[in-house]
């Protein structure tokens, strides 16, 4: 199908809590990337997203805090809001779902549904907190998982045994909001008959996405289809939300995924008059970029809402990323295991496109991945800067020494085989760049990039301009040759400039400035031409696209985390997809199985002291410990470094295993292991006796 226009919408972020940069790698940057190629090829294009204002989480949140939920989402959303300006996300409109345009359009199109006859009415006996007088979503009921014996499991899963779960098979439910016994209460809800729409959704996604869409998309689709569809209810008792424009139903709102996707219809309606195009016309290309957690809701729920409702386009992709890890572990909200945009932003001003760079390099297109500060560093200083920025760099200062700062000739009766095949290269990035980009390749095309600047190095490597220069007999020979390759290594600068900009926005707009060309330049159309740069043209001296990140910056970025971690999490709130930890809730590990004493007794448990800790080359989460034993010394390597730092530790007493197999790690044989106890917030604490122990005595 040839589309007319492009609706590109990003996840509506939920707006308790700030935007880390596993969003942005996972969703918003890929978006971005993809709106901006589409732009450059003037195509017709409205790029859409905005804050998710509703659902529990919130109202959690406002509970906590004593605060109101309107307080709560001003709050993140005008974090968020800035922080994607910050990384020059370019949405047309960063809406709202609490906005009057929002409530009337997810309104307008449940009271249609409804009219249709398509929701079932059902009645059912619901968890009740009466302290606090709210009904309770699932994951507000916490009680003893009946799989693993998990005493804090949530009603909707067991985060210790991965079970899924009802509240009813819960095993001593209770309320994580007070610690009010639970009741049940009648409730009637209205449920979308998901099951009806299994037909349908198979022939639409089981038959007709097989090859179009990600594996990683298509395989949850399926298999979730496959499981069977089950009505689920779209509206849920509080009073937060959209209400349900129905008589009788006070104190009931839409459920959080039934307005949020319609989000991006009132999006679309409050940036233009012309909406009903973007979501009518069979001949609009509807993207949904998104998270892995996202892609049930995108792929069969909202589909078939639109299918109920009709007269909408569906998706006709949704490139859903996996997550990005950070330093090797899960981000973690809670615990504040995150890079923060928002701090990111103030904590390195001017360098939004080598973090681009690296999360698009890096990006979790078809697995997780990992985020670490070192590799961040080693992408920027080693690839973008050393071959990208090094080409731009030399290509300007040896324009200005050898041909006076001016574009030289290219004198095409002379040119080489070598000239005619960096030619060649040029056409083809501009065609292998689209495939990626059309394709939602967008790590293998900026690697396209990349990969032409490297063959500008190469080429400049071999013509050597400044060897040709330093042979004056044979100068209007060689003057030519270092016209020809400076001429082409100017105009592979400028394509540079034109394939990169969907990815480096900033770095893009730099080198157009330094090249005295206006942004027009930047229209894709012009990518693989040879004479972007007129001959005879001056050119502004040089100067380094790209700073390099230093030793100093990834360290303090590394303390950063660890003490985020320490910290008390309070400040920051969840933002999942899945309603927020409750931090009321605590999070004890699980009681594990009965033992008998000989079971114990095989375990032989010690004091030590530490003298001496450091840290484990390339290791960042070990440290090397000396103990004192009382009779003998001993190392022992522990995975404490996140938590603290060596010279904090030295002289604390600690109950060693003692008698655990020696065990090699980092090329040190560690002798025992160290006991720590881990808090609720994940923070490790020496729990020592508040008296001296000999050191060597033993632990009964
Ligand atoms: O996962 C999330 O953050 C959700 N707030 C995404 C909603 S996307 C759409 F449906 F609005
Ligand atoms: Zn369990």
């Amino acid at each position: 199908m040839d589309f007319k226009r492009y609706l590109i919408t990003a996840a509506l972020p939920y707006a308790n809590g700030p935007v880390h940069i596993g969003h942005l790698a996972g969703c918003y940057l890929p978006a971005d990337i993809y709106v901006r190629y589409l732009r450059a090829q003037k195509r017709d294009v409205k790029f859409v997203c905005g804050s998710d204002e509703h659902g529990v989480p919130i109202t959690i949140r406002a509970m906590k805090e004593g605060i109101t939920p309107q307080d709560v989402v001003d709050k993140y959303n005008k974090i968020i809001k800035d922080s994607f300006a910050g990384m020059g996300i370019s949405f047309d409109i960063y809406s709202r779902t609490s906005n009057k345009i929002h409530h009337d359009t997810s309104q307008a199109f449940f009271t249609k549904l409804y009219n249709d006859g398509v929701f079932e009415e059902r009645e059912s006996e619901q968890y009740y907190d009466e302290q606090k007088n709210v009904f309770l979503a699932d994951r507000y009921i916490v009680g003893t998982c009946p799989v693993c014996g998990n005493e804090n499991a949530y009603g909707d899963q067991c985060e210790k045994c991965g079970s899924t779960l009802s509240p009813e098979q819960l095993i001593n439910p209770r309320s994580a909001l007070s610690s009010a016994p639970l009741v049940k209460r009648m409730t009637k809800h209205w449920y979308f008959p998901l099951d009806k729409y299994e037909p349908w959704l198979k022939e639409w996604i089981v038959e007709g996405k097989k090859d179009q869409w990600k594996p990683n998309v298509y395989g949850q689709c399926k298999s979730w289809i496959d499981s069977g569809l089950q009505p689920r209810a779209m509206t849920r008792d509080s009073n937060w939300g959209v209400p349900v424009p129905l008589p009788g139903a006070e104190g009931k709102v839409l459920y959080v995924w039934f307005d949020a996707p319609i989000g991006y219809i009132s999006a679309t309606k409050e940036l233009t008059s012309q909406w009903a195009d973007y979501w009518c016309k069979e001949d609009t290309k509807l993207v949904h970029f998104i998270g892995k957690d996202n892609i049930v809701f995108h792929c069969i729920i909202f589909p078939a809402m639109l299918k109920a409702h009709g007269g909408f386009v569906l998706p006709e992709s949704v490139p859903a990323n996996e997550f990005l890890n950070i330093e090797g572990e899960k981000v973690s909200t809670s615990r504040n295991w995150a890079v923060w945009v928002d701090e990111y932003v103030k904590d390195f001003p001017d360098q939004q496109d080598v973090l681009r760079y690296v999360l698009c390099a890096n990006a979790p297109e078809t697995k997780d991945n990992d985020f670490t500060w070192k590799d961040f560093q080693d992408r920027v200083n080693n690839e973008l800067s050393a071959v990208l920025g090094n080409f731009e760099n030399r290509a300007f200062v040896l324009m200005h020494k050898l041909c006076k700062g001016r574009v030289p000739a290219l004198h095409a009766a002379v040119m080489n085989d070598m000239d005619r095949a960096l030619i060649g290269d040029i056409k083809n990035a501009k065609t292998k760049v689209e495939y990626c980009l059309e394709n939602y390749k967008f790590r293998d095309g900026l690697y396209e990039v990349i990969d032409l600047a490297r063959k500008g190095n190469k080429y400049l490597q071999e013509n050597a301009p400044w060897s040709l220069a330093k042979t004056p007999e044979l100068q209007t020979e060689n003057q030519q040759r270092i016209d020809i390759c400076l001429h082409l290594c100017l105009q592979l600068n400028a394509n540079l400039a034109i394939l990169l900009n969907p990815f480096l926005p900033f770095t893009a707009n730099k080198m157009c400035k330094k090249m005295k060309v206006v942004e027009r330049m930047l229209d894709w159309e012009n990518a693989g031409r040879i004479d972007l740069l007129k001959t005879n043209y001056p050119l502004l001296p040089p100067e380094l696209l790209f700073r390099k990140i230093e030793d100093t910056e990834v360290a303090a970025q590394m303390e950063k985390l660890k003490n985020n971690l320490v910290k008390s999490t309070a400040a920051k709130m969840e933002n999942t997809t899945e309603p927020a930890k409750i931090e009321a809730a605590p999070e004890t590990p699980a009681k594990k199985a009965e033992i008998t004493y000989d079971d114990f007794a095989k375990i032989d448990l010690r004091v030590g002291t530490i003298l001496k800790a450091e840290k484990v080359e390339k290791a960042d989460k070990l440290l090397k410990l000396e103990l004192d034993m009382g009779t003998e010394t001993r190392i022992v390597v522990s995975g404490i470094a996140m938590h603290f730092k060596p010279e904090d530790i030295i002289g604390k007493q600690v109950t060693v295993v003692a008698n655990l197999a020696p065990r090699k790690m980092r090329g040190i044989e560690s002798n025992g292991m160290i006991l720590m106890a881990q808090n609720a917030d994940g923070r490790l604490i020496f729990a020592s006796p508040l008296e001296t122990a000999d050191n060597g005595s033993e632990v009964k």
